[in-house]
């Protein structure tokens, strides 16, 4: 059986972005693998939180991850901060990274831009993320495209400290993307990707959005004027967008569904995205609430932390004993 590793921030807001690029293959990918998935509280903490709505959003994803169905018999759910090996190999992996390799990373330059000064942890951040799939041995770990650089990052540090400190310290992992879906773009500005934190509510459609909601945000999605259901990222991203997005949720492929909208407009296409996408949210929401105010809730998040936990200790001793720490 492979390994798997996938982590959430829980910073509010997950939406449709989240879920056709990481979520669903979370739940895919739990029939013949061993798959953990992390809450990954220490990254969100790179941006000052609310120690309140922190708890909260925690939660939150703990309880999302059970209503899209991730089964916690089959899977392991905990959160991060709740297994110290984490932040505890980030140090080991911070060690062997260089500052030239984290400065080209993108998410970094975005999130610092303008800025006269960032914190450290939004540098380090991907060391931590590399820490969090190496812990566990990962061989598969399912994300959208926008974490490919960290990937490779995460794989050039391993492959790095095998050369250097011991062969097979750590597994080499893969990322898995999805063709639709590795990168659905905001609503509102289909050029930019679509974000827990953008100020404009309609710029995404929330898993957690009332129906009237995700109506309104879909129906006053940015298209353009020539009229034409057509997939042309670069000339109309905001309809190849809502194609992508149809696509990824309906499990047709983009060219049959241009097909069926030939001759038809915007306006069509939309009302029918806005009926699959309420679909798909229905029995998420619905499984939500009856999960979210649960004690086994909790129950839970303790049992997938023992459990990672486990294999987490096996390899930072592996891991010690390679560096020669300890005695
Ligand atoms: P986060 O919390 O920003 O996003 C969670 C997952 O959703 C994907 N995603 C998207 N996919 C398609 N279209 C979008 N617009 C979109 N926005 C986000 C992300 O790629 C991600 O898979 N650094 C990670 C969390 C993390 C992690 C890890 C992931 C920490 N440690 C270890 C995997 C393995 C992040 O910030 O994801």
């Amino acid at each position: 059986m492979k390994r798997v590793f996938s982590g959430v921030q829980p910073t509010g807001n997950i939406h449709i972005g989240n879920y056709l690029g990481a979520l669903r293959q979370f739940v895919e990918l739990q029939e013949d693998n061993q798959c953990i998935y992390c809450i990954v509280d220490l990254h969100s903490i790179t941006v000052p939180q609310d120690p309140k709505e922190l708890r909260k959003h925690i939660l939150d994803v703990a309880a999302l991850y059970l209503a899209i169905g991730i089964d916690p018999k089959k899977s392991i759910i905990f959160v991060q901060s709740d297994v110290s090996g984490h932040a505890e190999l980030s140090w080991i992996l911070t060690c062997n990274s260089y500052t030239g390799e984290l400065s080209r990373m993108t998410q970094f330059k975005d999130k610092s831009r303008g800025k006269e000064s960032a914190p450290a942890g939004l540098f380090t951040y991907p060391i931590l993320m590399a820490a969090d799939i190496l812990l566990y041995d990962t061989d598969i770990v399912p994300v959208g495209s926008d974490q490919k650089q960290h990937i490779e990052l995460c794989r050039d540090i391993a492959i790095r400290i095998n050369n250097t400190i011991k062969k097979d310290t750590f597994v080499v992992p893969d990322g898995r993307f999805l063709k639709e879906g590795a990168r659905i773009m905001a609503l509102d500005e289909p050029t930019a990707k679509m974000s827990k934190s953008a100020e404009n509510i309609h710029s995404r459609v929330s898993l957690l959005d009332e129906d009237n909601k995700i109506k309104k945000s879909i129906m006053r999605a940015t298209t353009d004027s020539d009229g034409e259901i057509r997939f042309d990222p670069a000339g109309k991203p905001g309809v190849s967008n809502l194609l992508n997005i149809y696509s990824a949720f309906s499990g047709k492929s983009v060219e049959d569904i241009v097909a069926a909208f030939a001759g038809k407009g915007y306006g069509d296409f939309k009302k029918e995205l806005v009926v699959l996408t309420q679909e798909a949210m229905a029995p998420i929401k619905k499984n939500f609430e009856e999960i979210r105010e649960t004690e086994e809730l909790k129950d839970i998040l303790r049992d997938g932390a023992e459990r990672a936990s486990a294999i987490a200790e096996k390899t930072m001793k592996r891991v010690k004993n390679n560096f020669g720490l300890g005695f």
